[in-house]
């Protein structure tokens, strides 16, 4: 019965045993991972868009190549990650089309503009930052395909998250005009990163039954905590300053408390109505549309070299 089932698949769960593709799984189980899995690749493919910006403006040829490459890993994510999805008896067509209708969501975060370099460092290490802490805890999810392509993005996510910090480091100890970039660089993207996280675990709707299938490892609020605690002395050793002035350490808690979210602006981006929605979809269709005989000739390719091998 369906009842055996799903208690051989829990008990599987909690003996830390991965579900394959090919194990029978609850069909709810199924859907919460292709929305996770799918929103997830958007938000890789879509990231790309306010970085791409500044690739032809990086002020020397060696930041460039590091935003290039940087650039470049997303997408590989992003392809990681469609593949997992597609394991689950999705198309990748299927995906592609829900992203460019915008019928499918993708991280609020990337719905915000990249105004300066600075941005280019905050990005790195804020939303990489907050990235990593959110997907560390993937990398021992209950699903094998995609525990195992968490490993590798977040090896390359550590690599990103670096190179932010290291380059708003670079303009804090810069000039005062540069020391001022960062700063509103910071400010412009503390909160939106904070966001990533997603609603307080009261209201997440997906939150508990996604932790007792160990898809989640950690709730929304744990790991907001665990990327406040670890960011304030980063912000402190760079001399910038954190716009919340309710951030104080609690010595009773053995965390930092922190200043409540604007959870209007958030629902407001994620339905559609942020600074950048309609800009990062049109740009995503626009680079599909052009893209198109690149996807042809691949094509092309691999069934001429099928062909030699039957030959
Ligand atoms: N931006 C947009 N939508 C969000 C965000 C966000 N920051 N946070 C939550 N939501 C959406 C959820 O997708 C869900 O919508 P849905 O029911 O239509 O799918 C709704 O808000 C309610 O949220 P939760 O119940 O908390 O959703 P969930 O359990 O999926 O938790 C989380 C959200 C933490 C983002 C989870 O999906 C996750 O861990 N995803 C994998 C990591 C990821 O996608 N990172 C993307 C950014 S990092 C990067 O690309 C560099």
């Amino acid at each position: 019965t369906i009842e055996n089932l799903e208690a051989k698949f829990q008990a599987k769960i909690d003996a830390e045993i991965k579900i394959e593709p090919k194990d029978w799984m609850p069909e709810k189980y199924r859907k919460t991972l292709v929305r996770q899995i799918s929103q997830h690749a958007h938000s890789e493919i879509i990231g790309m868009l306010p970085e791409g910006n500044w690739i032809s403006r990086a002020p020397s040829l060696r930041r460039k190549m590091a935003l290039l490459a940087k650039v470049q890993d997303e997408g590989g994510h992003g392809l990681y990650l469609y593949s997992a999805a597609e394991t689950l008896g999705t198309s990748r067509e299927q995906m592609f089309e829900d992203l460019n209708a915008g019928k499918a969501k993708y991280s609020s975060i990337f719905n915000y503009p990249t105004l300066t370099w600075a941005d280019i460092g905050a990005v790195g290490w804020l939303v990489d930052g907050a990235a990593i802490m959110n997907q560390v805890m993937l990398t021992r999810t209950s699903y094998g395909p995609y525990a195992r392509a968490m490993v590798r993005i977040c090896k390359e996510e550590s690599f990103h998250q670096r190179q932010g910090y290291e380059i708003t480091m670079a303009l804090a100890q810069g000039s005062p005009e540069q020391k001022e970039m960062a700063q509103d660089a910071l400010n412009r993207w503390w909160w939106p990163s904070l966001m990533m996280f997603g609603p307080n675990d009261a209201t997440s709707t997906h939150s508990a039954q996604s932790m007792a299938w160990k898809i989640k490892r950690k709730s929304n609020d744990e790991l907001r905590q665990a990327f406040v605690d670890a960011t304030v002395p980063q912000a402190e050793f760079l001399g910038l300053t954190i716009p919340d002035k309710d951030l104080k350490w609690n010595e009773e808690r053995g965390h930092y408390d922190f200043g409540e979210i604007d959870w209007e602006e958030f629902w407001q981006v994620v339905k559609g109505g942020g600074p950048c929605n309609k800009q990062r979809l049109r740009d995503r269709n626009k680079a599909y549309k052009e893209g198109a005989w690149v996807r042809e000739a691949a094509m092309a390719h691999a069934k001429k070299r099928a062909e030699k091998r039957k030959a």
